[in-house]
């Protein structure tokens, strides 16, 4: 059985395929075609351990539009935020359902929980991962420049869950990637070697520094995340200090190819880790990302649940 927890367990060929279908889904949804017999009568279950718009809106419209059934699981109202296991909850909710979507803390409780499950298991964001959000990326980056091998991505800011999927997705599909982060807020170590491996085949070029103009230089995107992820709420002040020469602003931007697109996965910050004139200006393409996630998340839906 096939889940989505890390897009390090997918093949290249698996992603480029899902994207493909995502964008297949998105022409024919533009055009008044249907798709709501591809998951008729499924149904998904979404739990939430953190805060979400963009996931469990897009989900839930995913699953309605595809025939299907979404129920909204928040971790405080099930008995998992009682104590229940994350195997007792896997074994039950496999006997009623077809499909599991977990945003979560620990990156092992996905893993768990997609070990005691009899049905697919996708990870809407973890601490250390956000691949749903990757697969939305890459379609969208396809969109904007026409394809995904010898485009250059810059990444600026905290190495954190956006920044390692982002990692893996471009290693994967032959798309270069810098990524730019201050000292002791890098990728983790274990996303690093699995980009590196892969990098190898797709011929990507990975480049790691502590410089964002270096990372931002030519560079076909620019993606930036929030200093302060879900659960970081405690090291604001200490975050905000660390990373404020990573602010996304005209001044990086102008070192970027001058046709370079803007993305961030939201929720932004305006002010923080990008400058308002940035965000809202003619190189956003933030909410085309945001819609992506839905067409995204139906190709993942359909190949996992149809
Ligand atoms: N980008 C993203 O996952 O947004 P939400 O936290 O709103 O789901
Ligand atoms: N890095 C952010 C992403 C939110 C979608 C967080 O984990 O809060």
């Amino acid at each position: 059985m096939k889940h989505l927890l890390c897009l390090s367990q997918w093949s290249s060929q698996e992603i480029l395929e899902t994207i493909k279908m995502s964008e297949k889904l998105k022409f024919e949804n533009k055009n008044g075609i249907r798709h709501n017999h591809l998951l008729k009568g499924k149904t998904l279950g979404l739990i939430f351990a953190k805060s979400s718009t963009r996931t469990r809106v897009s989900f839930e419209v995913a699953m309605y539009q595809l025939g299907g059934y979404s129920l909204f699981l928040s971790s405080s109202d099930i008995q998992l935020g009682r104590g229940e296991t994350l195997s007792d909850t896997a074994r039950t909710l496999s006997r009623y359902i077809d499909g599991i979507m977990i945003r979560t803390y620990k990156h092992s409780d996905v893993i768990d929980l997609a070990n005691c499950s009899t049905i697919p298991v996708i990870n809407g964001l973890t601490d250390s991962q956000h691949p749903c959000q990757v697969l939305a990326d890459l379609m969208t980056i396809k969109e904007y420049k026409g394809k995904l091998r010898g485009v250059k991505v810059a990444y600026v800011g905290d190495g954190n869950n956006v920044a390692n999927s982002l990692l893996i997705g471009c290693a994967k599909t032959g798309v270069d990637i810098s990524v730019a982060t201050p000292e002791g807020y890098q990728c983790e170590d274990a996303t690093v070697e699995h980009a590196r491996e892969a990098a190898k085949e797709s011929g990507s070029k990975i480049v790691l520094t502590e410089d964002p103009y270096e990372a931002v230089k030519d560079a076909d995107v620019v993606y930036t995340d929030t200093w302060i992820s879900m659960g970081q709420e405690n090291e604001k002040e200490i975050r905000k200090k660390i990373f404020i020469s990573y602010q996304v602003n005209d001044k990086l931007m102008g070192i970027a190819k001058k046709d370079a697109i803007f993305m961030h996965c939201l929720p932004a910050y305006r002010g923080l880790e990008v400058d308002e004139k940035v965000i809202d200006g003619p190189q956003s393409v933030v909410f085309d990302q945001a819609e992506n996630r839905l067409h995204a998340q139906k190709a993942v839906l359909v190949k996992l649940l149809g």
